[in-house]
């Protein structure tokens, strides 16, 4: 049977970051005990309905290590009933102010191995700018507890683009980078969400970033510089050091499937792409019918799932692999996209040897290939 990934969604914050749009809700301490109860329920749904074998587990958010730990820990008690020998990956989504030692001690002891800190900036200006309720200094105190208890497997969330994060923000969060040397660094670029402050000051014309030139001018030096750390690029926003690429995420990219429970959470099974209800009483009741909380749900056809993967490889830096697509698809890619793939080719977007990857160029402009070819 083919192993999946798992992904479980926990809502809540202790304060909502301005550029953030994610389901993820501050002051709703009162719901948390309900929460929990309701997902764990939605776990015995799965598990008395479908079988699979994961591999992969992430619990992600909002905040997870924001609430008590009592909930994770029921929590895993309850994913340990599906098939879940020889987990490659098991990821936590921290913040900092929200670990303490005996948490992260804790956390070890359930057998999540991979710490997610949400860092975006060791700028105090810049985290002040962004809404986030911590600074350098506890992001550093927090490293140093994920270190100490053994944590092997570290990623940072960084983003560039932030309000205050000009190129010198960036060369000074690179050298604290290199005194932390992480495995992992996910570096976004600003995203300005529609449903967040953000992006309500930018409409009012009173949100400053810099222009995409100079932005794409300091992603290349990020780029150079987490190279000489052993940090390698291996998907559009992702660096990890050799053998840390995150095998969970890489499923979000590839065409294996994942379950995901909680929240607004999205998963793709069966070939089915389904999201969860994002309102709690909605969430609640479905599950206390007996029902999954599904919103929405989406059979995905062949010929999407082919246009999917070919956008989902090319995130990744190693692209994809021909003979495997001929694999999968029973086709040669190369014939079948021959008119598009040789006019990107000639426009300096692609490698073609064994595998089908973008260039550098490829990678900045990768929007106008998608256009296309959707
Ligand atoms: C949704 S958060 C959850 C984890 C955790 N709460 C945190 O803040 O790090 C995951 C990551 O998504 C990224 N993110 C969220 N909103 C973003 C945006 N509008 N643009 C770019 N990156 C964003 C941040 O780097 C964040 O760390
Ligand atoms: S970025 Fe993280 S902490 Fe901030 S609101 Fe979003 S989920 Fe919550």
């Amino acid at each position: 049977m083919e192993k999946i990934g798992l992904y479980v969604h926990i809502p809540f914050c202790k304060k909502k970051c301005f550029y953030c749009d994610f389901v993820a809700y501050p002051n709703l301490e009162n719901r948390i005990d309900s929460y929990f109860d309701n997902l764990y329920k939605e776990i015995d749904l799965y598990q008395k309905n479908i079988s699979v074998d994961i591999d992969s587990i992430y619990i992600g958010g909002g905040t997870p290590s924001y609430v008590d730990y009592k909930y994770i820990e029921k929590l895993v008690e309850k994913l340990k009933n599906f098939k879940v020998k020889n987990l490659k990956e098991f990821t936590i989504e921290s913040n900092p102010n929200s670990l303490t030692l005996d948490k992260l001690k804790k956390y070890r002891e359930l057998g999540i191995d991979r710490i997610s800190l949400g860092v975006q900036s060791f700028d105090d200006k810049v985290l002040k700018n962004v809404g986030r309720d911590h600074s350098k200094e506890i992001i550093l105190n927090d490293i140093k507890n994920i270190r100490k208890v053994g944590f092997k497997n570290l990623s940072l969330d960084m983003i560039l683009n932030l309000p205050g994060g000009d190129f010198n923000v960036v060369k000074k969060d690179l050298e604290l980078i290199k005194e932390i040397k992480p495995e992992h660094i996910s570096y976004y670029s600003l995203i300005l969400e529609k449903g967040s402050y953000f992006y309500t000051l930018y409409k009012k014309r009173k949100l400053k970033l810099m222009d995409d030139d100079l932005e794409r001018g300091i992603f290349l030096y990020i780029e150079k510089q987490l190279k000489d750390l052993g940090l390698f690029r291996y998907e559009i926003s992702n660096f990890s050091k050799k053998g840390f690429e995150s095998y969970h995420n890489k499923k979000y990219w590839s065409e294996g499937g994942y379950l995901a429970l909680g929240l607004g959470a999205s998963g793709f099974l069966s070939n089915i792409r389904y999201s969860n209800v994002r309102n709690f009483i909605k969430y609640e009741n479905l599950i206390n019918s007996g029902k999954f909380p599904i919103e929405t749900k989406e059979f995905i056809s062949k010929s999407e799932r082919e246009k999917e993967y070919i956008i989902f490889k090319l995130r990744e830096c190693e692209g994809i692999n021909l003979k495997e697509f001929e694999e999968i698809f029973g086709y040669s890619l190369l014939n079948k996209y021959s008119k598009i793939v040789d006019k990107y080719y000639n426009l300096g977007f692609f490698n073609i040897g064994k595998s089908l990857s973008f260039t550098h160029k490829g990678f900045d402009l990768s929007n106008e290939f998608y256009l296309e070819i959707i």
